[in-house]
């Protein structure tokens, strides 16, 4: 394979904590992974030059909570929260209704339109979760989709407790057992919405730990709607994450901090329910680290843009612009424990967006606009 320089970066934030950001940079790609990076003018050369014009050069961003594969819409719900309804999550049952009368190839498709559309905003990893099939075979076939489009498929099979369960110990004892079994050979990751009105601690305990013992790696729906166990509970499970984390204690916060668990903000969630933002701040000065996803559904989220959750997250979360930046990228990875992803640092697998502006800031400066002008996708254009 060819290698290629990017050359003339005006900025190049590279996600390594040693030399985050170098300006006036280049860039070499050879295999699909970085090889070198420094000084524009003293690159070792290489077989290509892209010329980024003085642009900035980030990593591409890693997207570790979304729920893509599903069908219908819900416009009335958020109209109707726009003028004052409260987000309670009881419309996930519309969509589970809409999810299980769709055919594969229309869940495929609309999962497919999705994810290009994260892709032309600079996502390059994207983690998928089911949760509106709620049957075996539809959490099977929606987690069978997702696999189709990423290796980090999450199973949410305890989204809530569908109305045609006989009881909700009878639907976790499916979730458990023969939901579980069907559908962990599609999926690296077990999750569960630990809430009033979902799932108490008890429950979230016995699904997570009958995913881990099927092999998945636990991450857990917390403190989204109220205070509650779900943060605690990551943390005593050694969960990758805990997301949400709208409403956490000082105790919640201090758990998540010792059990290094990574605390995944989602401020589109906000935003669409107009709901109080979670003080990134907070966490950050507590030593847990953040990342940001867009939680990309039908219901309480459904924006597919990381520059939008950016900008947000400077706006109303307390994050600098840089913070949210590192979020987005290696905050993400770190979510999903990926080590390959989230920064441009040699070996690291070469996702990278060239940004049509002269620095990462313009991000939250210039919200709203279109910013990412090239998507490269293991040292290939994407976008
Ligand atoms: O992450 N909290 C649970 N799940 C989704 C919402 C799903 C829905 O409303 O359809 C979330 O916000
Ligand atoms: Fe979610």
């Amino acid at each position: 394979m060819t290698s290629t320089v990017f050359d003339r970066i005006g900025l190049l934030y590279t996600g390594d904590p040693e030399r985050e950001e170098v300006a006036g940079a280049a860039l070499v790609v050879e295999d699909g992974r970085v090889v070198w990076t420094g000084r524009a003018g003293d690159d070792p050369g290489a077989d290509e030059r892209v010329d980024v014009g003085g642009r900035c050069v980030i990593p591409g961003f890693v997207d570790s909570h979304a729920h893509l594969v599903f069908a219908g819409d819900r416009t009335a719900e958020f109209t109707a929260r726009m003028s004052g309804e409260r987000y309670t999550a009881g419309g996930i049952r519309t969509t589970v209704e809409a999810t299980r009368a769709a055919t594969v190839p229309e869940l495929a498709a609309g999962t497919a339109a999705l994810v290009a559309e994260m892709l032309a905003q600079g996502t390059t990893t994207v983690e998928i979760k089911s949760g509106y099939g709620l049957t075996v075979e539809d959490e099977r076939r929606c987690l069978e989709i997702a696999r189709g489009f990423t290796d980090e498929t999450t199973y949410l099979g305890a989204h809530v407790v569908p109305p045609d369960a006989a009881s909700a110990d009878d639907y976790v004892r499916t979730v458990t057992g023969e939901m579980l079994t069907a559908c962990a050979p599609y999926a690296r990751w077990v999750d569960v919405f630990c809430e009033r009105g979902a799932f108490d601690a008890d429950q979230s305990r016995e699904i997570l730990t009958a995913g881990v013992k099927a092999g998945l790696l636990p991450r857990v729906h917390a403190g989204q709607l109220g205070e509650g166990p779900g943060a605690m509970l990551a943390a005593e499970l050694g969960a990758a994450s805990a997301d949400h984390c709208t409403h956490l204690t000082d105790a919640d916060v201090e758990a998540l901090a010792s059990a290094g668990v990574v605390a995944t903000l989602l401020p589109g969630a906000e935003f669409s329910t107009r709901s109080p933002y979670p003080d990134a701040r907070r966490l950050l000065e507590a030593g847990v680290t953040v990342a940001l996803a867009t939680d990309c559904n039908p219901g309480s989220s459904f924006t597919s843009s990381m520059p939008f959750c950016v900008a947000l997250a400077v706006r109303e979360m307390g994050l600098t612009p840089l913070e949210a930046v590192r979020a987005a990228t290696a905050g993400g990875a770190a979510a999903l424990r990926r080590t390959d992803v989230g920064a441009l640092t040699v070996g690291a697998r070469a996702d990278l967006v060239v940004l049509d502006a002269p620095s990462y800031v313009h991000l939250a400066y210039r919200p709203g606009v279109p910013l990412v002008l090239q998507v490269w996708k293991g040292g290939r254009r994407a976008v």
